[in-house]
């Protein structure tokens, strides 16, 4: 392969989730000595396919089934221990070497307790017709409780026992109170949670380290380091399409707090886009296809979450919404994936603009009320036909789809180095 990661690289998504951010970075992993997730929990599903065999990570980073790769699991990242031990153990069935030489978590990192998940599901479930269309897996509870500080628990916190027995049973406690008040959920008994997260906690022991001197470390020593990010950029919550976003910073601007760096860190920002848009879970979507086209794109491109198997919403690709991404986090190239997927569609459609109540907005706006009533305005490109996921070169596809990716590289300004159009770690092709 040529040689992609010159310096440290942040790979992540652009839009908004299921780039194929997994197959990207097990690609790049042949690379790299370090992979570090640095946000959001198992609400990520990302998945890998080597050769025959398909693997979906929800917690560990994609350089697992890489030998010789370290992994990072940082501090932004919420730690659920009960899915972490079932992907590890899953894995190990598997053949995947996982052991404190190749995994290493960080103290800091927060933990998802049981009553997050309750909560989470119990809010959902209480707001009708207003409901985030959460993944369910206690991610906003758990990052709430770490900025409410008194009611959190970090890794660190089950490596002391009596405290932890003490502090489980007093936030139990409480959140009896307020779960049964706001949601009737019937009581949690403090002491099997407290059992269940000291066995956690004896398990993870020998894992858990200072993650930022083992990084700096490696800086030091001139180790190429990848920073994995999940979800997107338009999920990130300070930047995403508030309220309909994740609860951690999942843009690459999270990556120094999240992975504990410095930002001399990271040189190189590969963001992941799709063809064309998905979307999983509710809020605004300006390109979306709820008809034949959409449908066509779901079919083909198997558009069902990796976590929740629920369908993703489908549409054309948005330039509009990529180059407000590109522009937030400094992208330096593009890996474009499931170009595919588009094959046999007659017309393709790129999004290059957005009207809003009769005029053109000059940029992306990550505010709900002003993007639910865009209305978006399309360029159409011929498609082309045929199965491109034996291509290996560029030069090899079809003209229609080289002038398609060609035309989005000109929109979102940074090149496209990467297309891929299979989600084989071959089917990648090399601008
Ligand atoms: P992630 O969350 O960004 O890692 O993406 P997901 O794994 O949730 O979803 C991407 C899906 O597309 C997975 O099923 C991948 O195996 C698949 N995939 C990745 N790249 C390609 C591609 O170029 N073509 C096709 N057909 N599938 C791909
Ligand atoms: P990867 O890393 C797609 C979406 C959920 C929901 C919203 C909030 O695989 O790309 P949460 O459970 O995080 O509180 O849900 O965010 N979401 C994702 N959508 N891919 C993901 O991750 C996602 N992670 C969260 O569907 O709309
Ligand atoms: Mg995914």
């Amino acid at each position: 392969m040529t040689n992609l990661l010159e310096g440290n690289s942040c790979v992540f998504g652009l839009q908004w989730g299921d780039e194929g951010k997994g197959k990207i970075v097990d690609f790049l992993g042949e690379q790299a000595d370090v992979v570090v997730r640095y946000c959001g929990g198992a609400n990520a599903g990302h998945t890998v396919r080597i050769g025959n065999e398909k693997y979906a990570t929800h917690l560990l980073p994609v350089g697992i089934f890489r030998p010789g790769v370290l992994n990072v699991i940082g501090n932004g990242v919420v730690l659920d221990p009960e899915v972490l031990f079932k992907e590890i153990d899953e894995f190990l069935s598997r053949g995947i070497a996982i052991s404190p030489v190749n995994l290493k978590i960080s103290y800091k990192t927060h933990l998802v307790m049981p009553w997050h998940k309750q909560e989470d599901a119990a809010r959902e479930m209480a707001s009708e017709g207003n409901s985030i269309g959460t993944t369910r897996r206690g991610i906003g509870p758990a990052y709430a409780d770490k900025m409410q500080r008194s009611t959190a628990l970090r890794v660190a916190d089950l490596m002391h026992e009596e405290k932890l027995k003490q502090r489980i049973g007093q936030i139990v406690t409480e959140r009896n109170k307020v779960l049964d008040c706001l949601y009737e959920v019937p009581p949690m008994d403090w002491k099997a949670i407290f059992e269940q997260y000291r066995d956690h906690g004896r398990r993870m022991a020998p894992f858990v380290d200072d993650t930022t001197q083992t990084l700096l470390a490696a800086m030091r020593e001139q180790k190429r380091i990848l920073f994995e990010g999940a979800h997107a950029v338009l999920l990130d919550v300070d930047h995403g399409t508030y309220p309909y976003v994740t609860s951690s910073n999942c843009s690459a601007l999270g990556l120094f707090t999240g992975a504990g760096v410095p930002p001399q860190a990271c040189q190189n920002y590969i963001g992941i886009m799709k063809s064309y848009s998905t979307r999983v879970g509710g809020g605004p979507f300006p390109t979306e296809q709820n008809n034949d086209t959409g449908n066509y794109i779901r079919e083909r491109g198997n558009e069902y979450g990796t976590t929740t198997r629920r369908p993703r919403r489908c549409g054309w690709f948005d330039a509009v919404a990529v180059k407000y991404s590109v522009d937030l986090c400094g992208v330096t190239q593009i890996a474009m994936t499931l170009l595919d997927v588009l094959s046999g569609l007659e017309h393709l459609r790129i999004c290059t603009g957005y009207k809003h109540r009769g005029q053109r907005l000059e940029a992306f706006r990550a505010d709900m009320d002003v993007l639910a009533e865009v209305e978006p305005v399309y360029e159409t490109m011929p498609g082309f036909n045929g199965n491109i996921s034996g291509c290996r070169r560029f030069e090899e596809l079809p003209k229609e789809a080289q002038l398609y990716v060609k035309r989005i590289e000109q929109l979102c300004g940074v090149p496209v180095k990467m297309v891929s159009v299979g989600p084989e770690r071959s089917a990648t092709l090399m601008r």
